[in-house]
């Protein structure tokens, strides 16, 4: 299977989740769309769900769906996530971010009772960090900010956007993404990241997924993980 496919089918194996009446939280990124492509099909044949995008862009995705979709004023509990992953450990451990939305991301998963996390399986890797752990900073702690997170082993590249000035988040913030070469304490990095003032979020998510769903060139690798 092609990668394009492996994430097809991946989502498509996601959606099987879904049930009528769901409040389901909509994740972002390549493989996160398809999912949401596929719930709006789902809906167009008559299911019933509320979406809570966890970005503008999924949110107009699914507005142009007609997927009905709320915000967290409107609930407050969501039933399940589904969300792609830049990578993701034998462990169920994610880096997530490359598309700057991590923010949104681990709200809503931390507000839901099952993430599903769909993805191809070049995301699989025995350990983090080959992938740059993004760091969303508020702009006002960003020049003090790198110096600390390159105190912490990391390098650290703010992130730019295509017309070279600093990418900004959906939240207003800047990004960081560190290369802190292979991860060997997950969690140890995490509570420091999340201590330090001035980092918003990181994109290192412990604990969150319950159901991993990888598209391989065998089909699709299920993997449940104890919450
Ligand atoms: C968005 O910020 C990310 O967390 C995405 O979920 C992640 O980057 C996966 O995106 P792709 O499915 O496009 O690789």
């Amino acid at each position: 299977m092609t990668e394009d496919e492996q994430k097809q089918a991946a989502a498509k194996k996601a959606v099987e989740y879904v049930e009528d009446g769901m409040i389901v939280g909509l994740g972002t990124g390549s493989c996160a769309a398809r999912m949401v492509d596929l719930l709006g099909m789902k809906v167009r044949h008559g299911l019933y769900i509320t979406g809570v995008p966890t970005s503008e862009a999924t949110a107009a995705q699914a507005r142009a769906l007609g997927i009905p979709i709320a915000s967290l004023d409107e609930v407050s509990v969501i039933d399940l996530t589904i969300d792609g992953t830049d990578e993701v450990d034998p462990e169920g451990r994610l880096i997530k971010g490359g598309g700057g939305a991590h923010l949104r991301e681990k709200i809503v998963a931390s507000l839901s009772d099952r993430m599903i996390v769909i993805a191809e399986s070049k995301k699989r890797v025995p350990q983090l960090g080959a992938f740059k752990l993004p760091v969303e900073v508020v702009r006002f702690a960003a020049p003090a900010l790198q110096p600390k997170l390159e105190a912490l082993g990391s390098t650290p590249a703010l992130r730019l956007a295509k017309d070279g000035a600093p990418f900004v988040t959906d939240e207003g913030n800047y990004i960081f993404d560190c290369d802190f070469g292979k991860i060997d304490d997950p969690s140890d990095l995490a509570l420091t990241l999340s201590t330090m003032p001035g980092i918003v979020e990181h994109g290192l998510f412990i604990g969150y997924a319950d159901i991993v769903i990888i598209g391989t060139d065998d089909g699709v690798e299920v993997t449940t993980f104890e919450g």
